[in-house]
């Protein structure tokens, strides 16, 4: 399959993992990209410019294919050194930045020379089209669906990948929801050139997080997930646990009132004893409502090659039959 993302990023198939944080380490990105996709290590979690030169390097030795770095701005008491960060970016030589969570603006100078391709992950059209203003690439378009930070405008892939096609001159893919050949194909036919996926790589061998995480992804189904922080207009989508539970309760008893220290104890540091130590009841972490087409632990090249070749069935078999009939 070619398409403008294949041919952007000088990869086989028009498949990207999005920037997950504890997730996206130099196992998550070199197994996606040495199946064929576009791998992506988050740049946060290495946290320091010194960890992530590391982490890039230990990449390099697991795959010769191109990967990608996820850089995302969040407001923050300590921001990151991400001066440092994007440096080691530039010199790394790694050809491909996903920035996610803010305008990518102040930082485009020093990629475009240095021949970097950015996607800027936006959760509505008029965000993408900023992007696309200020000399971005490609956009990954995030519905209301997706894990993680969906914005808070709530349009779903159905209706937000088509307005973005009517609106955009660069690439765009399709993120949120996406987990198998009837995700890539739906996306292409609504004017996408590719799909990214996050959660759907979590519940993957390959995947470097605690069994149990993967566990829980298998057991979930598409009513499992809870949008947090609203009041906050800092929205994020999780996968329900009992200190979710916990939160959205206190959400509601707060309303407005409600601050980021009320909740700190459910999301602060959470991530580490998730990912790492599978202790999955300890806080809120993000998942997609995805979740529910999930029902297997595969390999991450078996994930891809099944997509591919379902994809090319349903074009060739199903959607050519719908047309000969
Ligand atoms: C556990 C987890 C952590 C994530 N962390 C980040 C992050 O640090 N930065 C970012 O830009 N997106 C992050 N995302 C969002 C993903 O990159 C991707 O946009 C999203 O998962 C797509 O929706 P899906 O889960 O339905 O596939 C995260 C998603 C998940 C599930």
């Amino acid at each position: 399959m070619k398409t403008r993302i294949t041919e952007l990023f000088g990869i086989e198939h028009p498949i990207i993992q999005g920037g997950m944080h504890f997730v996206g380490l130099a196992e998550m990105a070199s197994a996606v990209s040495n199946a064929g996709g576009l791998g992506i290590i988050t740049g946060l979690t290495q946290g320091t410019p010194e960890k992530l030169e590391n982490e890039i390097n230990r990449c390099k030795e697991m795959t010769e294919k191109p990967f990608g770095i996820n850089m995302t701005f969040l407001p923050s008491l300590n921001p990151p050194d991400y001066a440092g960060l994007f440096k080691v970016i530039v010199d790394s030589g790694v050809k491909v930045v996903e920035t996610a969570g803010n305008n990518p603006q102040e930082w485009l100078p020093m990629l475009k020379e240095a021949d970097i391709k950015v996607i800027h992950k936006c959760t509505s059209v008029r965000h993408s089209l900023k992007a696309e203003s200020i000399g971005c690439d490609a956009v990954s378009v995030d519905g209301f669906e997706c894990g993680g930070h969906p914005g808070e405008d709530d349009v779903p892939n159905f209706i937000l990948l088509p307005r973005a096609a009517e609106e955009l001159s660069i690439p765009f893919v399709a993120s949120g929801g996406m987990a198998n050949a009837r995700s890539l194909v739906a996306a292409l036919a609504m004017g996408a050139d590719g799909i990214n996926m996050g959660t759907r790589f979590i519940a993957t061998k390959e995947a470097p997080v605690h069994e149990n995480v993967k566990q829980a992804l298998v057991g979930a189904s598409e009513l499992d997930t809870r949008l947090i922080m609203r009041p906050l207009r800092n929205t994020e989508r999780v996968l329900t646990n009992a200190a979710v539970e916990r939160l959205v309760e206190k959400e509601k008893r707060m309303g407005e009132d409600l601050k980021f220290e009320d909740i700190m104890g459910e999301v602060a540091g959470v991530y580490p004893r998730v990912m790492q130590d599978g202790e999955m009841d300890v806080g809120a972490w993000s998942c997609g409502m995805v979740a529910g087409l999930i029902h297997d632990i595969p390999t991450v090249q078996e994930l891809i090659d099944q997509i591919m070749a379902e994809a090319e069935e349903i074009i060739q078999g199903r959607l050519g039959h719908v047309l000969s009939a």
